[in-house]
């Protein structure tokens, strides 16, 4: 029941005039900060209504004075960043590797750059990491054919492996099986040597001498006399426990018999330099680089 409006006699505020059972309320005024604090908001809400999209309406809304949208905010965004990344690439494609290397801000562009080229394009032969299987060479495990150093690994990626680019990486292992050269009892005895010497699995009381000699004789002008291998025509390391045919003596024996040549694709066609250039830091990060 609302009662008369009077002065407070403790805090000289007046009452509201509202009374329940004898205890009456004082209409104390608002702090004059609050107050203004909530003016303030109540404009700048009415600004942003104006400036921004804010009212909806039928099948639309209201767009806003600055003509602002989150999408364009975003496309904007990306084309910024685009045209950083393109001149990182650009700065990648004309300086030196040594430069680059030099440059952490270019190595990371690099570095992001290859690893999507290396997932979209070499993945599906060399695997995820690099591993390789079996005819797909692995380019973590510093068992290079061709060559681990930046500038090798941008050629064998520019041109190719007998890709028929005029400067593809090109070299023929004999058919020594298939063209008589060596005998069915001579390959045998070679692959012995091999696979026991070089590869590690010595066979208790086999003899392999005549193998050496084969080898001597026949196969150690490409793989060198301790089958150390020759990236200058990508005659494979033998003495090693990475093999681009599997480590079994069976593909010793097939590929003197009747050679498997691998075929690796020039990417000169269908990667821009700085793109090769960058999946070639890439590689030779995987952990195998020279
Ligand atoms: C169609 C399968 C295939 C694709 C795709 C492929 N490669 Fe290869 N790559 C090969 C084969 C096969 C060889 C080995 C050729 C040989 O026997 O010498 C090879 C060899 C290499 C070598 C030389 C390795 C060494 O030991 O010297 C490098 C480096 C290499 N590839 C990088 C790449 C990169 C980078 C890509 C992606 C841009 C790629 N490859 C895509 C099949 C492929
Ligand atoms: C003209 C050079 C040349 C000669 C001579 C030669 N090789 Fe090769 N050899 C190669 C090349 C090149 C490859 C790599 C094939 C490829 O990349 O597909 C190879 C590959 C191999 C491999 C496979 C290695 C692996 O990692 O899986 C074996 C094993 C091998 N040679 C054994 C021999 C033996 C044994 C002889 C002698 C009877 C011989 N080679 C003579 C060039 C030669």
């Amino acid at each position: 029941m609302p009662g008369k409006i009077e002065k407070d006699s403790v805090t000289g505020t007046e009452t509201t005039g509202h009374e329940w059972d004898g205890i009456r309320e004082l209409n104390t005024p608002l702090p004059k900060w609050w107050v203004y604090v909530w003016l303030a908001s109540i404009v700048w809400g009415i600004g942003y209504m104006v400036a921004y999209p804010s009212v909806p309406y039928g099948s639309g809304y209201f767009h806003g004075l600055l003509g602002y949208s989150s999408r364009s905010h975003v496309a904007h965004e990306v084309a910024e960043v685009d045209a950083k990344r393109d001149i990182y690439m650009k700065k990648i494609a004309a300086e030196p590797f040594s430069a680059i290397e030099k440059d952490p801000r270019l190595m990371q562009v690099a570095e992001i750059a290859g690893a999507s080229t290396f997932a979209n394009n070499c993945q599906p032969c060399h695997g995820q990491g690099g591993e390789g299987r079996i005819g797909y060479p692995a380019l973590a495990a510093g068992a290079w054919i061709w060559g681990g150093t930046l500038d090798a690994i941008q050629r064998t990626v520019t041109y190719g492996i007998r890709s028929g680019d005029p400067k593809a990486r090109d070299s023929q292992m004999p058919p020594f099986g298939k063209s008589g050269m060596l005998k069915p009892e001579q390959i045998q005895q070679v692959a012995s040597f091999v696979w026991s010497n070089f590869y590690g699995h010595p066979t208790k009381g086999e003899d392999i001498a005549p193998g050496a000699k084969i080898f001597a004789a026949n196969c150690a002008v490409c793989h060198g006399p301790e089958g150390q291998g020759n990236p200058a025509f990508g005659a494979p390391r033998l003495a090693s426990h990475v093999h681009l045919y599997g480590d079994f003596r069976a593909a010793i024996v097939r590929q003197v018999t009747d050679p498997r040549m691998g075929v690796m694709p020039n990417w000169n066609q269908r990667l821009d330099p700085a793109t090769i250039k960058a999946v070639t830091i890439y590689v030779h990060d995987l952990g195998g680089g020279q």
